[in-house]
Order: structure tokens, then C-alpha cells, then sequence
């Protein structure tokens, strides 16, 4: 990357903003990013957040919301990760909480898809909490959706015809299958080769099939929880800006 700033400009190929994104989501033009994408605080009283009650991390939430939308170009995309929030045992799935924001806009669902991950605190009062969700919204009817970048393999690769005009000719397509909308990804742990000092990273792989399916290569997207705005190449470049927090 050739041009990284602190303040927005179209000219830069990333910008790291390090304030708030409250004010920094200002600054950025209207309808200006391909995709908004970003796993906010869960309001679990991690290091970097400060715990409040659930309806004023609701208004935050919707503060910054609202101006993901202002931001976003009219075949963009919003991918909003979040787990629950947990009090005395009893959860509340941040997702269904936010749902109604999201909803206000007539913002489109296309998937809510389940990361599935392998490691975690253990319960003892319930069972183990091991999967979070991504809320995948687009602007309109008209949206960025590149498949081919993030196929994975398919179960049975050599598989043929085996009556028909097509027979002898594989019958499933030789790029992959769609990866659906339950995605077993690792989660960044002590061993795992991405971690860093960060309490609560999220993995590289998880969003790069976001960017590289839901963006064109150079379209801009922003993470309002990573304080920054980035210039993403997906297809071939990848830029994957996760873990710059
Ligand atoms: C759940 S973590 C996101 C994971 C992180 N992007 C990663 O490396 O995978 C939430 C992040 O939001 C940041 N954050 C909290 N409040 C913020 C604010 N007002 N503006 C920008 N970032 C904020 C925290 O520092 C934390 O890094």
C-alpha cells in the first residue's frame, strides 16, 4: 500500500484513523464505501469498552448504524458480527437486539450465517457457547456478490453425469461450492498463528470471504471498530486489514 492516512481522503489507499469512530464516520462522504464490515463491542465489559446498560448500547449501536448507512453506495453491503451478551447465565443474541435498527432502513437480509468456532469459556449452567453470527445486509436489490472467489472444495470433486446429454462430464462445478451460511472458521485463540495481544481478534479468513465476495477489486470498505477506513483489493489482492486494530 502506497498512501496510508489519518483523515479521510478519496486519493489515500488506506486511512487508520485512531479516534472514535463516532466522529471519524462523519468525516466520510455520503454513499461513499462498497462495504461496511466490523464487529463492534459487545458491551461485555471487555478492556476497550465500558459496560452500560443494554438501551444506551443500543443507541450507540444505532448512532453508528445510521451513519454506516448514510455511507454506504446503493449496491453495498453491511456485515455486522456480533455474539450475545451474557448476564447471569441468561443470554441475549446481540443480532435479534440490533435486527430492528437495521430494520428501520429496509435494509435487505441475505444470509445471517453462523461462524461456528471450536474454542471457549466452558458454562457450567448451560451449554458452552460456541458459535456467533453475521448479519449480512445490502442497501437494495442491486448488490456486489462475487461467488467464484470464495468457493471451497467440493465433497465429491470427481463426480459425473451418469445419464443424460451431459454423461461423463463432472457434474458439480470444478471452482468449489458455495460455502453456505454456517462457516466453521477457528477462532483466534493462544496458539493460533494470527494471534496478537489484541483480547478479541477476529480471524483473518472470516473476513476475507466477506470482502472478497461482497466487493469489487479497489472498492473502499470501513470498519468503524478497527478506527479506520481501508481501500480494500479483493480478487487476487487481498488486503485483509483485520488485525491492524
Ligand atoms: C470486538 S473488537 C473487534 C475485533 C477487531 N477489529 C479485530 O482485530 O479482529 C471491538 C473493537 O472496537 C474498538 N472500539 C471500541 N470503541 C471504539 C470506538 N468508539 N471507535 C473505534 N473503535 C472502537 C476496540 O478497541 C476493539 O478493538
Amino acid at each position: 500500500m502506497d498512501k496510508i492516512l489519518d483523515k479521510y481522503s478519496d486519493k489515500a489507499d488506506a486511512i487508520i484513523n485512531n479516534g472514535s469512530c463516532y466522529d471519524f464516520v462523519k468525516t466520510i462522504p455520503d454513499q461513499s464505501v462498497k462495504l461496511v464490515v466490523t464487529s463492534p463491542p459487545y458491551n461485555i465489559g471487555k478492556k476497550y469498552e465500558k459496560k452500560s446498560n443494554l438501551g444506551e448500547y443500543y443507541n450507540k449501536q444505532e448512532q453508528i448504524i445510521d451513519e454506516c448507512v448514510r455511507i454506504l453506495a446503493d449496491d453495498g453491503s453491511i456485515c455486522w458480527q456480533v455474539g450475545n451478551f451474557v448476564t447471569n447465565s441468561e443470554i441475549i443474541p446481540l443480532d435479534i437486539l440490533l435486527y430492528p435498527i437495521f430494520q428501520k432502513y429496509n435494509l435487505k437480509l441475505r444470509n445471517r450465517i453462523i461462524w461456528q468456532f471450536g474454542h471457549g469459556l466452558h458454562a457450567s449452567k448451560r451449554f458452552s457457547g460456541r458459535y456467533e453470527t453475521i448479519l449480512w445486509f445490502t442497501k437494495t436489490d442491486n448488490f456486489i456478490f462475487n461467488l467464484d472467489p470464495v468457493r471451497i472444495p467440493q465433497k465429491y470433486p470427481n463426480k459425473r453425469y451418469f445419464k443424460g446429454p451431459r454423461i461423463g462430464e463432472f457434474s458439480c462445478n470444478p471452482l468449489g461450492k458455495n460455502p453456505g451460511d454456517i462457516w466453521d472458521i477457528p477462532n483466534v485463540k493462544n496458539n493460533h498463528v494470527e494471534k496478537t495481544i489484541h483480547p478479541c481478534q477476529f480471524p483473518i479468513e472470516l473476513v476475507e470471504r466477506l470482502v472478497l465476495s461482497l466487493t469489487n477489486e479497489y472498492d473502499p470498505a470501513f470498519d468503524p471498530y478497527l478506527r479506520g477506513w481501508l481501500d480494500i483489493g479483493s480478487g487476487g489482492k487481498k488486503q485483509t486489514p483485520w488485525n491492524g486494530v
